[in-house]
């Protein structure tokens, strides 16, 4: 008998039902064809939930959450909820309590993917993010005075801790050493945030030349990469950097390797027993529930990144094998360029997955 992984499933809000359901018919293909087990539980939590009973995450969830082997999310965020109560209290809160530390983010173009940038092709869009995924500016850290009055104030600190910090890097360097280009870039702002940066470069260079001597160190400030990554994105293998420029650069990311119907995302903690999340970059797309028009190729990829994590090579590998061809038979991949339902794309993918 295989090991059974055992999969908390959060269906989420807006479309992302629609999108979870084809993930999951992709992944039981995948199960059937290379006998894996696995073992789907549904938690229902989102706004859905939190306007019928104002519960966001409730601790005993949490603990059951857990108690699983990975989780698979497909978005939440709903219209009628203020913004931050779910993604403070659901998406962010699983990230920190589960110590995910690591935000992976493979910004790949895929052959037969149209970029939006002119003359890009496959050999030049092919690298991958490793964002900070705990601290920074998404700590929490700060605070309002005198809310409301002319003489308001807002502060909102960045947490870098050197612990925090080194890992993060490790798990870059890790990478980097694994990929042929063997090339790793540090994103920041080491020219204005010469806190932060000073202690993100150190321990780059530190760790780097002490323990990754076969590894190319490259540095770019933030502002300089986004247009780097458009102009010349081959010039990226792996990139490295805090919460808060990983969440903006892997936005452009997105759309540079074909937009969010195709980006996935993995939320990891890659210590031994860590519980990792794995979720489309892309949201619920509220307006479009019901419609059937949402892409799920980007759900579909964030199982297939969950099932790798897994140790699953061969059933991930032909997951993306099976969604690489059927980019190759769309004629786009946003809303409205598809020309199939998200339930005829689901299928697609789940018939040559099932070979
Ligand atoms: C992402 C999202 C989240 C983030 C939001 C929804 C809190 O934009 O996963 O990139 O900022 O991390
Ligand atoms: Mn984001």
């Amino acid at each position: 008998m295989p090991k059974t992984h055992r999969i908390a499933v959060i269906q989420g809000d807006g479309t992302g039902p629609e999108v979870m359901r084809e993930g999951l018919k992709v992944l039981r293909a995948a199960a059937g064809r290379f006998g894996l087990s696995l073992e789907f539980n549904d938690y229902d939590l989102g706004g859905e939930r939190y306007l019928r009973t104002g519960e966001v995450l409730p601790d005993s969830v949490l603990d059951e959450l857990r108690q699983h082997q990975a989780i698979y999310l497909s978005a939440i965020g709903h219209p009628d909820v203020k913004p931050g109560v779910l993604e403070k209290g659901i998406l962010l809160r699983l990230r920190f309590e589960l110590d995910q530390y690591i935000n992976l983010r493979p910004v790949k173009l895929f052959a037969g993917v149209k970029s939006p940038l002119a003359n890009k092709g496959p050999e030049h869009i092919d690298f991958v993010v490793v964002r900070e995924n705990t601290e920074g500016l998404y700590a929490g850290a700060g605070g309002t005075l005198k809310k409301g009055t002319p003489d308001e104030v807002a502060i909102q600190e960045s947490i870098n801790t050197r612990k925090g910090v080194e890992r993060c890097l490790r798990y870059a360097f890790d990478l980097a050493k694994t990929r042929p280009r063997k090339k790793l870039t540090l994103v920041g702002k080491t020219n204005v945030l010469t806190f932060a940066f000073d202690l993100w470069e150190r321990a780059f260079n530190e760790v780097g030349a002490r323990d990754y001597a076969d590894v190319a160190r490259n540095y770019h400030h933030v502002d300089a990469c986004c247009m780097y990554m458009v102009m010349a994105p081959e010039m990226y293998d792996v990139i490295v950097t805090d919460n808060m420029f990983g969440d903006i650069i892997t936005d452009v990311g997105a759309i540079i390797q074909g937009g969010l119907g195709i980006s996935a995302s993995g939320n990891l903690n890659p210590t031994p027993g860590g519980v990792s999340m794995f979720e489309p970059v892309g949201g619920s797309a509220p307006q479009y529930t019901g419609q059937n028009v949402i892409n799920p190729l980007a759900c579909i990829n964030a199982g297939a990144m969950l099932l790798r994590h897994l140790g699953e090579t061969a059933a991930a590998d032909t997951i993306d094998k099976a969604v690489e061809k059927v980019c190759g038979e769309l004629p786009g991949l946003n809303i409205g360029e598809t020309g199939k339902g998200t339930d005829e794309i689901g299928d697609r993918v789940a018939q040559l997955v099932a070979g």
